[in-house]
């Protein structure tokens, strides 16, 4: 049965890379028969938190906000892919996710970094597995680090030469971490409600 995984990425710049990481994973989950979405902070186009989503009387929150808490429910898994600026994370993917809490409960996540440069945006992918832990998502370990971004993949997502097959190899071991955990997730909660 697919596992139903939304893909985050939140860049909001004219000339952005970290689309081509986001479209790859994308691509990689449906091909192992994921039933995938890419959630783009930038096309959402929420303004900066004001009230989170939990803050709106029942059935008052914009239409942006109560379309996207529907779609976080009732997924399975959960896909975060960050960029690094000054060693920190993108605003944009910040903003969104801080307008929901309850919503990600309970579901794992992963994370996937890039950068312009070696490093991979490792640095704030370190930043998101304490964020995302502490809005209730089980992080797995398994990471994709991928930098220089334009030297892994081309602007359509497919991966390029030696950095592009590096990037092959790794993503079947994040893939199965991530499956393992939100089958496991998927089952408890089947299993046993929520504590709280
Ligand atoms: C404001 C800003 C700060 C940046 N800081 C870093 C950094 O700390 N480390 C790094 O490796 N790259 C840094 N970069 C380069 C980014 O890795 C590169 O521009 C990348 O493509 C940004 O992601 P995006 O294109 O999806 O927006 C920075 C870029 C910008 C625009």
């Amino acid at each position: 049965m697919a596992h139903s995984i939304l893909v985050f990425y939140g860049s909001y710049r004219s000339d952005r890379m970290g689309i081509r990481l986001a479209d790859y994973i994308v691509a990689r989950l449906r091909g192992r028969g994921e039933d995938v979405e890419l959630i783009d902070a930038k096309a959402v186009g929420l303004p900066m938190l004001d009230r989170m989503y939990k803050e709106y009387p029942k059935g008052s929150a914009p239409a942006a906000l109560e379309a996207l808490a529907a779609r976080i429910r009732a997924a399975d898994a959960f896909v975060f892919v960050t960029g690094e600026y000054n060693w920190g994370m993108q605003p944009g993917l910040k903003n969104l996710t801080d307008h929901f809490l309850e919503e990600w409960f309970w579901r794992p996540a992963a994370v996937a970094s890039y950068s312009a440069g070696r490093i991979a945006g490792a640095r704030s992918g370190f930043v998101w597995h304490g964020t995302l832990s502490e809005m209730s998502m089980l992080v797995i370990s398994s990471t994709l680090t991928v930098g220089p971004i334009a030297e892994a993949l081309d602007a359509d997502g497919k991966p390029l030469g030696q950095a592009g097959q590096g990037l092959e190899r790794a993503f079947g071991r994040f893939a199965d971490d991530l499956a393992w955990w939100t089958e496991a997730a998927r089952m408890q909660r089947a299993r046993k409600a929520p504590p709280y």
